[in-house]
């Protein structure tokens, strides 16, 4: 089955639609556009910042769902390179969250045996919130449950520029020929070459766009479009956009139907 419609979720309660899923064939990473948070507020007449608070009650939910049944690696987009043209007040409430977030969370991430790790460009970002990084990064250097990564300061095209720039030095330096530049060279030189193949990109608040997100690893990743706001997205939203991962036939190019004949001699 496939299907695009997810109403059909619908009838089911959390724990009927935990059930369904298919613990085996889980996405190995899931990666989330967290939008909406502006949204959320502005509906309620509260201002943008109550919106990004409350969308961080949703991180923790997420976070903590997603090591509970076995996601290998989540990563979170929070803050774009383009986000550094909001007003400056915006900019400043949202570095003070991110910051609070991480003096908060430490101690649930270790619990949870859960490895932090950040992607992005850290030139621009205030030293307390770097400082906190390092300090969280150094903490869970060695939890291996999940690896929960946030994407701050981060742009898609620079990761890529970053990588070009990278294998150019090698280059210069005599370490790496025109020949050796492949698709798996260019992978060891993104941020996230520790990381899983992508297979899930969720985003939510309606919007229809990658907006300069993991743009190279979303290749042959699945998309799941939500209307749902981020504040608004906890477990059941995580748990329907897993279901409606699990209806999709992933062809990688292939004719699937073709290679199931071919390996198994009848149509599954
Ligand atoms: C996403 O919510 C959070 C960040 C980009 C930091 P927005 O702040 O973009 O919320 P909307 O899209 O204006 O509703
Ligand atoms: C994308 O959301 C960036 C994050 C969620 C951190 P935006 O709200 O910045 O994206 P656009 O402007 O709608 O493309
Ligand atoms: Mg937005």
């Amino acid at each position: 089955m496939s299907t695009l419609d997810i109403t059909v979720y619908d009838q089911y309660s959390n724990e009927e639609l935990l059930t369904r899923l298919d613990l085996k064939r889980l996405p190995r990473h899931v990666a989330v556009i967290m939008d909406g948070n502006g949204r959320w507020a502005k509906s309620r007449y509260m201002p943008r910042i109550a919106g990004h608070y409350e969308g961080m009650k949703s991180v923790r939910e997420v976070v903590t769902v997603c090591r509970e049944i076995g996601i290998q690696a989540l990563t979170l987009y929070a803050f774009s390179q383009e986000n550094w043209n909001r007003p400056p007040k915006e900019v400043g409430m949202l570095m003070k969250l991110m910051e609070g977030y991480l003096k908060s969370e430490l101690d649930l991430l270790l619990e949870q045996d859960i490895r932090f790790m950040t992607i992005g460009r850290y030139d621009l970002l205030p030293k307390p919130i770097l400082q906190w990084i390092d300090k969280v990064e150094a903490a869970t250097r060695d939890c291996n449950k999940m690896v929960l990564t946030i994407a701050v300061s981060y742009g898609g095209r620079g990761e890529i520029v970053d990588a070009m720039q990278a294998i150019l030095e090698d280059y210069q330096k005599g370490t790496v020929t025109i020949q050796d530049i492949d698709e798996s060279l260019i992978e060891r030189h993104l941020y996230t070459t520790s990381l899983p193949e992508l297979d899930l990109l969720i985003r939510t608040s309606g919007e229809a766009r990658i907006s300069n997100f993991l743009l190279w690893q979303v290749a042959y990743a699945e998309l799941h479009f939500t209307k749902t706001l981020w504040p608004d997205f906890r477990r059941r939203e995580l748990l329907i956009a897993l279901l409606d991962y699990q209806t999709r036939d992933r062809r990688f190019g292939r004719t699937l139907q073709l290679d199931r004949i071919q390996t198994s001699g009848k149509l599954s």
